[in-house]
């Protein structure tokens, strides 16, 4: 693609189930042509481009202003494609594609050198997902070739969950964006990594550990993760990410105590002047009178509150608040997913309350 071809970025609308030809055939030529198009998964939107070109990749990377040593996901059509991609692919691989693909996993395997390097960031493996979305697998078929995609967010902000998300980060930046509105999940995938004895969860996602353990024998966590798990963590660990412009701080322990404590934390810092936007849950709504609160889902809901996370994010930076309180969740099911990304938007800066012997 022509340089000056990246100020100039078309939009195209996209029925989310029944993808018109006319925008994946235009999207898919662009992939060839070594360009770049932010396409939804049932995750988050991806940008993508031609996972077998470094030049191609090399545009993503700019587009996002992201980091290069950060590796990228290869999005598939078939599980087949993985014999091409990958190398010494392990018999859970295969058990766990079967059960899981097309959806949100990706599989961390060693990587075959016709992946160029700048796709792995130099790591002798590959996280390989099927996408479980019709314009994404419309997309991957018409171009013919597999694509790799980052989430579609100028680096450092909140993941995509909506078009109108990826067009306030990226217009201008890549050559198409295929707008299908909202997208199921909300959370990223969960990546598993399958080169070591024992299977290692990298990020939790859309598919959680209990679903993992219906087809493994044993799952591991990475290391970051069980910290979350240990909270109060060190607070060495500043870096934020899928984050919003405001400082933000996660509190944890009983809803009932959480609350409390979000109350007297919003009240003393609009005492110093500060606007505060709340993070609740559904129980949480009322709890705050005369506070901007941002909902999610019920406190047995995590799915709901997965799939507005990110929007809501988005929303309390579109007001301007200069702090941010958000409700803990429980780490069951998706809320592992959940926790792990408040954590990270709040560079972890997580207050835990105690159990009060004098609560009643
Ligand atoms: O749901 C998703 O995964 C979305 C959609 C677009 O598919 N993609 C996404 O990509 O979230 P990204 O780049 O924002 O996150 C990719 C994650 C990073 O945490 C990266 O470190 C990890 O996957 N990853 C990719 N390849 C890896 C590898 N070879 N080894 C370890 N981690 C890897
Ligand atoms: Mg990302």
């Amino acid at each position: 693609m022509k340089s000056e071809a990246k100020n100039k970025t078309m939009i195209y609308h996209v029925d989310p189930l029944n993808p018109e030809p006319e925008p994946i055939e235009a999207a898919a030529a662009v992939i060839r042509r070594g360009g770049t198009v932010a396409f939804p998964t049932e995750t988050v939107y991806g940008l993508g481009a031609n996972a077998l070109s470094a030049e191609a990749v090399t545009g993503i990377f700019q587009a996002k202003g992201r980091p290069s040593d950060n590796p990228l996901i290869v999005h598939v059509a078939a599980p087949e494609e993985c014999l091409t991609l990958a190398d010494n692919i392990p018999p859970d691989a295969y058990r766990l594609m079967e059960r899981f693909w097309p959806g949100p996993l990706t599989l961390v395997l060693p990587k075959r050198a016709l992946i160029p390097d700048i796709v792995t960031a130099g790591l002798a493996t590959v996280g390989i997902r099927m996408p479980d979305h019709p314009v994404a697998l419309a997309l991957l078929r018409a171009a013919q070739r597999p694509i790799a995609a980052p989430s579609a967010n100028l680096s450092g902000h909140p993941s995509p969950t909506t078009g109108a998300h990826v067009i306030h980060d990226l217009r201008g930046r890549v050559d198409i964006i295929l707008d299908s509105g909202e997208t199921g999940i909300g959370l990223e995938s969960t990546v598993l990594d399958l080169t070591s004895p024992t299977p290692v969860i990298l990020r939790p996602g859309g598919v959680t550990r209990e679903m993992l353990l219906q087809v493994l024998e044993k799952v591991d966590q990475a290391a970051e993760l069980l910290a979350d798990e240990t909270i109060p963590r060190s607070p060495g660990m500043k870096y934020r990410h899928y984050a919003p412009q405001a400082p933000m701080q996660v509190v944890v322990g009983n809803p009932e105590n959480v609350q409390e404590q979000i109350l007297a934390l919003a009240k003393a810092a609009r005492q110093e002047g500060k606007s505060v936007g709340i993070l609740t849950s559904e129980e949480g709504r009322n709890r705050y009178p005369g506070f901007l609160v941002a909902v999610g889902g019920g406190c047995d809901q995590p799915e709901i509150t997965a799939r507005r996370l990110y929007a809501l994010l988005r929303w309390l930076d579109e007001q301007q608040v200069d702090l941010i309180l958000a409700e803990g969740v429980s780490l069951e099911g998706l809320g592992s997913a959940i926790m792990n990304r408040l954590c990270k938007a709040a560079g972890y800066n997580i207050i835990r309350v105690e159990e009060r012997s004098d609560a009643l």
